[in-house]
């Protein structure tokens, strides 16, 4: 397995701490005097029970992987600072990032002391597959790849991304936060590629954000890694919880993202006719980065009129875009409205 050469030494020795209820957990016929929680009951006493079994068994049902494949965590962003910390050397290490894209990955990297090689996109957003791989070397440990794209919106050839799994030692990390729009998931192919990780979470289209519950995906390897560098208790009761009561909701009825695919639709066909809009990007996600005259004016005077966008202007590649997420139909009708007026 190629995940044990390149985990750093200290990970591979580590052993994790245990929990204080590792060994009986869940019965309700014990006295537990073990963990110094509070002796008197309510809900939330008691520190989770981190096997989290009941949810991770809904989500291997709906995602047709195994329980050994997957691990939770605090959102996306715990499982991205786990995977630069348990795969690279603080300054020794590089990881690679397709820029534009989100910026977390580039804070972890600074965070752990990794350097960030940044690559450009071409001019339509796409991976220039042989410049990525020229960059590779013995010290460049990650390259992450967000697919769909944030904020560019589109999701990448895929056999651009395949050749960059088959000729990179290290780790291949595919963030897959926005799938749910574009229904192109690399998840299957965790079991083909042993340098792969996959990330998704209930951030976006099953409404969660608050919640915050990431999902790593891999093989037994480097799940088993994750397990053991992540704080033992990064997904609370009340989190789990709400997850196991709204994911078969979500997967049975997923009203939303049609309606949001179809809202995008529209969205992106008004915005073009209006007359500081320079270009409206094709998006497989549930936002659309638009170029306007000048995205600075827009972007205040839409706040002005208590409508908040993310102004990406200073984004290599995205001068005077603004990314516009995609709302409800009245939310969409009012800025639709409201950039005519202006
Ligand atoms: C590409 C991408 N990955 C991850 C995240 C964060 O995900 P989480 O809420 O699971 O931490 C975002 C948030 O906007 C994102 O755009």
């Amino acid at each position: 397995m190629r995940a044990k050469k390149l985990i750093r030494k200290n990970i591979l020795d580590l052993i994790p701490y245990s929990s204080a209820r590792d060994d009986f957990k869940s019965d309700k016929n014990f006295i537990y005097l073990d963990a110094n929680e509070s002796s008197y009951g309510n809900d939330l006493n008691r520190y989770p029970d981190n096997r989290h079994l009941k949810l991770i068994q809904l989500i291997c049902s709906y995602k047709f992987v195994n329980n050994d494949n997957l691990v939770l965590c605090n959102g996306t962003d715990e499982l991205i600072d786990l995977v630069i910390r348990i795969f690279c050397k603080p300054g020794i290490d590089k990881i690679i990032t397709l820029n534009p894209t989100y910026g977390m990955y580039d804070v972890s990297a600074k965070i752990n002391d990794v350097e960030n090689i940044t690559i450009n996109l071409d001019s339509k957003f796409q991976i220039d597959t042989s410049k990525v791989i020229s960059k590779f070397d013995s010290n460049t440990k990650i390259i992450f790849i967000t697919n769909p794209n944030n904020p560019t919106g589109n999701i990448f050839d895929e056999k651009s991304i395949i050749k960059i799994i088959e000729s990179f030692q290290g780790i291949v990390f595919i963030d897959e936060a926005y799938v749910d729009y574009s229904k192109k998931s690399f998840l299957k192919k965790i079991n083909k590629y042993d340098n792969l990780i996959i990330s998704q979470t209930f951030s976006k289209a099953l409404g969660l954000a608050g919640i915050r519950l990431g999902i790593g995906y891999s093989n037994k390897a480097i799940i088993d890694y994750i397990k053991k560098v992540k704080p033992p208790y990064n997904i609370n009761s009340l989190t789990e919880k709400k997850a196991i009561n709204s994911i078969s909701k979500y997967y049975v009825n997923s009203n939303q993202v049609n309606e949001t695919i179809v809202e995008r639709i529209n969205l992106s066909e008004k915005l073009i006719k209006i007359n500081s809009v320079k270009k409206v990007f094709p998006s497989n996600s549930n936002f659309i980065l638009v170029e306007f005259n000048d995205a600075n004016k827009i972007y205040q005077q839409l706040i002005q009129n208590k409508i908040v966008v993310r102004n990406r202007s200073n984004v290599v590649g995205c001068s005077n875009c603004l990314r516009i997420t995609v709302g409800t139909p009245e939310q969409n009708q009012l800025l639709i409205k409201t950039l005519k007026n202006l």
